[in-house]
């Protein structure tokens, strides 16, 4: 049975990097938005919008009332979770409880009040190619075709369990699992979307402004405006295909409206297949734009360093070699096609984080309070 156009939407997570972008393109959609998130810095520019109710609470608490909001709202979309590698070695149980068994208690309560769920999973469920196993042998390692995935035949390939990195995978895939299985027995309306490497304005603090492990575009940022040195993990080897926060929330607003039901029930890539880069390319790229755009007189330009993964991210470290994402079924069933191309893009979203650090405005997660 197709879920019905959705009025009222409940956003879990829409404070952060992707929800405060979807929230904003929701509002302007007409849509009655409600946002449960531990922080409202990256939306408070949209409080005060008479569509968009903002709650504070943490979602592992037992008494949020989540029972209601889900009553209330029309679909949910979920994007609740640790995100951040870094997290993912420190923190695994912590990883693993809320990515995993919270969502499942709130994909539950979606089942139990029959409401359409829009998860948010990750490309990481893929794990490694065929092409990073030695043994497999393969005379054209560097075909792209052993490092592109779709959503419905691609296997998943992970590492040992001491490399603790993988639970955040994981975590993820057996939740997506659960709620295939709820399709299965109980005809459960929810649609699975895997991120392919989003950045843009508002991804993450800098390093040196706040506590934590920001992202590698931060990480990036943070060196480069210091002079301290890009330290590339590994070598910066492993390959990532970078899409631009617009793109992706245009194919997610899509998978929103779910035309005719072609969403119902389906798992979509979002990324952008043509904007593979290694991480060393892109922080040559980020180095390249500072020194043209941002260098003061006198200031040292940022130099590469090559640092091991258990070095920079501790035991348990290792990571996805490379990732392209197969996206013809977005672009068959919704007509999305992602639009900016690599160096834009990164460009864009260094201009926004040099912006904020040149006025003194954190790219946080706190309110002022
Ligand atoms: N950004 C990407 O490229 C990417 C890639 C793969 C997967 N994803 C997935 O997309 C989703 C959103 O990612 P993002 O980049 O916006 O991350 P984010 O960290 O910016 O957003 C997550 C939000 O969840 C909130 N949150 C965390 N714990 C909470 C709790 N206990 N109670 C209430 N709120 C809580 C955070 O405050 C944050 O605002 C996540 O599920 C992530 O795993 C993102």
């Amino acid at each position: 049975m197709t879920t019905p156009k959705a009025n009222k939407i409940l956003v879990l997570g829409g404070g952060g990097f992707i929800g405060s972008h979807l929230t904003q393109r929701l509002l302007e959609g007409g849509y009655e938005v409600t946002v449960v998130d531990l922080f409202d810095g990256k939306i408070s520019e949209y409080i005060g919008d008479p569509k968009l109710k903002f709650l504070r609470h943490d979602i592992r608490a037992r008494d949020w009332g989540m029972e209601e909001l889900v009553k209330w709202s029309d679909l949910v979309i979920d994007l609740v979770a640790y995100a951040n590698p870094g997290l993912y070695v420190k923190i695994p149980l912590e990883v693993f409880r809320l990515n995993f068994t919270e969502n499942l208690h709130i994909a539950e309560t979606c089942v139990k009040q029959n409401r359409r769920l829009i998860q948010f999973s990750t490309c990481e469920v893929y794990g490694r190619t065929v092409a990073s196993i030695p043994a497999a042998g393969l005379k054209d390692p560097e075909d792209p075709k052993h490092a592109t995935f779709s959503e419905d035949s691609s296997e998943f390939i992970l590492g040992a369990v001491n490399k603790h990195r993988w639970i955040y995978s994981c975590a993820k895939q057996l939740l997506e699992r659960v709620l295939h299985a709820y399709g299965l027995e109980q005809g459960f309306n929810y649609s699975i979307i895997r991120p392919f490497n989003f950045i843009g304005p508002k991804i993450d603090f800098l390093a040196s402004e706040q506590d934590g492990i920001p992202r590698v575009f931060s990480f990036f940022m943070d060196a480069l405006i210091h002079s301290q040195p890009l330290k590339l993990v590994n070598g910066g080897v492993n390959r990532r295909c970078y899409t631009y926060i617009e793109d992706a929330v245009e194919c997610t607003y899509r998978i929103v409206e779910n035309p005719g039901g072609a969403c119902d029930r389906q798992i979509f890539n979002i990324g952008s297949p043509e904007n593979e880069v290694s991480i060393r390319q892109l922080a040559e790229l980020m180095r390249e734009i500072y020194r043209r755009k941002y260098l003061k007189p006198g200031q040292a330009l940022s130099e590469i360093e090559v640092v091991s993964g258990e070095e920079f991210y501790g035991e348990g470290y290792e990571d996805s070699d490379r990732r392209i994402p197969d996206i013809t079924k977005a672009r068959k069933l919704l007509g999305w096609e992602p639009k900016w191309k690599l160096g834009d893009l990164v460009e864009a979203s260094m201009d926004y984080q040099m912006e904020c650090h040149l006025n003194q405005r954190l790219v946080t997660q706190q309110t002022g309070g």
